[in-house]
Order: structure tokens, then C-alpha cells, then sequence
């Protein structure tokens, strides 16, 4: 998980992102590999950088085959954990980022892409 906190880190600082939009997808990202290692039993990260009508920004795939989740809306509640960490959790990492996407099917897997912009 530290691999791909510093990997976001330098992506980000290398695009120079504030360091505000930084710190938000650095944080984003470790809740979701937290969450791609333990409750999906492992997988991957891509990182991409995009370029929308001449903005730049960074975005990051969670992918894992475990169980998935079947009940999205409650698992992005405040609050609501299956374990008993104290991090901010997928409703945390949601707010966190520009835009947010999760893709879960029981007995398949989870996918969460999330974009984060930078600013002009
Ligand atoms: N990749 C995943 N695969 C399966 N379940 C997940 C995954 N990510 C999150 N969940 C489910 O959503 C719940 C909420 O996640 P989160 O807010 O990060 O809390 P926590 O990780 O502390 O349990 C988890 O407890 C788990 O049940
Ligand atoms: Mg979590």
C-alpha cells in the first residue's frame, strides 16, 4: 500500500497538482487499497493521467475479484464498517475526489475509479 501512496504522491507532484488536490487523492488512495487488499483479498491499482479540454488530472482504478459488496449506498455511509478501522472509508474517499465511481457485484468484484482535476 505505501508503494502506491508514493507512487500517486509523485505522479501528482510531478503534474503539480496543489497541494491540497494532492493530499485529497493521496488519502483517497490509501482508504481504497486499504480496502482493495482487505475486503477484496488483493488486486490492482492503474493510474492514468487524462486530459479533458486542456485540463490535466490523474485517475485511479481499484480493482480486486473478492466477494463484492451488496449493498453500495450502505457501504458509503459514514460510519458504517465492516472492521473496526478509523479511517475515512469509501464515503470518506468519495468526497474527497472530483468525481467517484464504483462498480460491485456480489461474488465478482469491485471496481472504484475516481478522477481527481487539476486546478487552472
Ligand atoms: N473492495 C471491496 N470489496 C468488498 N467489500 C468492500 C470493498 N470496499 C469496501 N467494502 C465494504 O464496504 C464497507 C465500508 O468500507 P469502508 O468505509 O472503507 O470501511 P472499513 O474498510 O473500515 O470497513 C466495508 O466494511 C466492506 O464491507
Ligand atoms: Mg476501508
Amino acid at each position: 500500500m505505501h508503494a502506491a501512496r508514493r507512487l500517486v504522491l509523485e505522479w501528482a507532484t510531478r503534474l503539480e497538482f496543489s497541494a491540497l488536490e494532492r493530499t485529497k487523492l493521496v488519502t483517497a488512495a490509501s482508504e481504497l487499497g486499504r480496502n482493495t487488499l482487505v475486503h477484496g483479498k488483493g488486486g490492482s491499482m492503474t493510474m492514468s493521467e487524462l486530459m479533458r479540454e486542456s485540463r490535466v488530472g490523474l485517475q485511479l482504478v481499484f480493482e480486486d475479484s473478492g466477494p463484492g459488496i451488496a449493498d453500495i449506498e450502505q457501504a458509503l455511509t459514514d460510519g458504517y464498517s465492516s472492521g473496526k478501522s478509523l479511517g475515512l472509508g469509501l464515503g470518506g474517499a468519495r468526497r474527497l475526489v472530483n468525481e467517484f465511481e464504483i462498480a460491485s457485484t456480489p461474488g465478482e468484484g469491485t471496481r472504484v475509479t475516481v478522477r481527481q482535476w487539476k486546478r487552472r
